[in-house]
């Protein structure tokens, strides 16, 4: 570490390495695709920002039809994901969705809280449909009745980053999923 250099690393371990991630991510956009090939009508898809954003670019380009794009944004105030969190949009969607298939796309479900927020308040502007994907899917602390229709990777605990997913902003970068050992 150097002088200038007052955030100190945190310790790392790779839990799912980059290939493991593009096969899965391959895997993926090839069950969606089939998916929205029978239901046939308008996809949206929904990315939330940020985390979702490198999962997301590289799952558009395994799908083999032409969705809309429009990204999401939500903040929770309060005490992390305690019961009384308020969780607001920060950037609604541009695009109306009515009538329109919707695919919520995020990086990790754990909770759950943030992604029935979402499909709750979108429900109310009629949709023919909405549906999750996440990349990890982190059930040991879910606390609300959610389904992820569309997993990559299914974890039971622990803090990851990488492949889009933040540590204080920061770890984005990496590109395998990480575990960070406090
Ligand atoms: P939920 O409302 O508890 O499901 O929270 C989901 C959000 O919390 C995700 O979209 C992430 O932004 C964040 N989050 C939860 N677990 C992790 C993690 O292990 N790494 C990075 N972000 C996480
Ligand atoms: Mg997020």
């Amino acid at each position: 570490m150097t002088d200038t250099d007052q955030t100190p690393s945190p310790r790392l371990k790779e839990v799912i390495g980059p290939e493991a991630i593009a096969r899965r991510v391959a895997e993926l956009g090839a069950d969606i695709s089939r998916h929205y090939a029978r239901t046939r009508g308008e996809v949206v898809l929904a990315p939330v920002l940020k985390g979702a954003v490198v999962f997301f670019a590289d799952l558009l380009r395994h799908l083999d039809f032409s969705p809309l794009v429009d990204f999401i944004r939500v903040a929770s105030y309060g005490e992390g994901t305690s019961p009384g969190e308020v969780i607001h949009f920060t950037k609604d969607l541009e695009l109306s969705i009515a009538g329109r298939q919707v695919l919520l796309i995020d990086d990790i479900v754990d909770t759950g809280r943030s992604m029935a927020f979402l499909k709750s308040v979108l429900l109310a502007r009629e949709p023919a449909d909405i549906r999750v994907c996440a990349l990890i899917d982190k059930r040991q602390r879910r606390e609300v009745d959610l389904v992820v229709d569309f997993a990559g990777f299914v974890v039971d605990r622990g803090y990851l980053v990488g492949y889009g997913l933040d540590h204080a902003e920061r770890l984005r970068e990496l590109k395998g999923i990480c575990e960070l050992i406090e």
